[in-house]
């Protein structure tokens, strides 16, 4: 399409509206426009959690950027990384039992209900995005299970409450693989167990950290998230090993 000033414009009121929107938007009018723009799917490598998503079928994946009524909503989608990881958790439940779930940048929050569904005696679903922290408590009210949630950025700082942490597909960023490489020893020191679910990103795949990463499981990615993500093929489930 060709941007006339005048649609330019519209354009840029239009994510200033977004903006303020998000701003002021209560959770109850998120919650109504995450139940309008998802459909609840299974349609991924953890079919017994329902989730709220973004799929094809929807009108928002055909939209564009700017007509998105949701600021970045990585939380409609079911990232590969995390798909592996909680597949883990659903066939390792004994791992999980009892133990206390910190999932970092949770997403929809698949990986921590996954935990929650294994057993966790305690599960935070943690993420900054506090249109995530809705579409999260909607994804456990479907899935029948009850997880807390965070919206503090807690990434580098010091955590003594949890047995264990996700960190499902965490590494899209290298920012965040240099944060974690500093951080991630001193959870450990901790005793806290950290693992991560990752489909081969870059930022991880180049990067020092990786030599402290021990792999517990691996499998093929299915043919959708293939289309949805560059063709990467395999998951795999880190734990950090100092
Ligand atoms: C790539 S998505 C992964 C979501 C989920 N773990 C999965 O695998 O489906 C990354 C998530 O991290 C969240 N995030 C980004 N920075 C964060 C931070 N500093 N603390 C917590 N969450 C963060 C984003 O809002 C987003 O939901």
């Amino acid at each position: 399409m060709h941007l006339t000033l005048g649609s330019r414009r519209f354009v840029e009121i239009n994510i200033a509206i977004r903006r303020f929107y998000s701003k002021s938007a209560t959770a109850e009018r998120w919650r109504t426009l995450i139940r309008t723009h998802t459909e609840v799917s299974t349609d991924h490598m953890t079919p017994e959690i329902q989730l709220h998503l973004i799929t094809q079928k929807c009108s928002l994946w055909h939209s564009r950027g700017e007509d998105v009524p949701f600021p970045d909503p990585f939380w409609a989608f079911y990232w590969p990384g995390g798909q592996v990881l909680s597949r883990f958790v659903l066939d390792n439940a004994r791992l999980f039992s009892d133990k206390r779930v910190l999932d970092i940048g949770s997403g929809c929050g698949a990986s921590a209900i996954a935990s929650k569904m294994s057993g966790a005696h305690t599960v935070c679903a943690n993420d900054i995005d506090r249109v995530a922290i809705e579409a999260i408590k909607m994804n456990c009210e479907l899935n029948g299970v009850f997880v807390d949630t965070s919206a503090d950025d807690v990434i580098g700082r010091q955590l003594q409450d949890w047995d264990i942490v996700f960190l499902g597909d965490m590494f899209y960023d290298s920012y965040f693989a240099n944060l974690f490489s500093c951080w991630l020893p001193r959870l450990s020191q901790g005793g806290i167990d950290v693992l991560v679910g990752d489909p081969g990103r870059l930022p991880l795949s180049d990067h020092p950290l990786k030599k402290n990463l021990v792999s517990l499981y691996q499998c093929s990615l299915p043919e959708n998230s293939l289309k949805e993500n560059s063709g990467m093929s395999t998951g795999t489930v880190w734990q950090y090993r100092a």
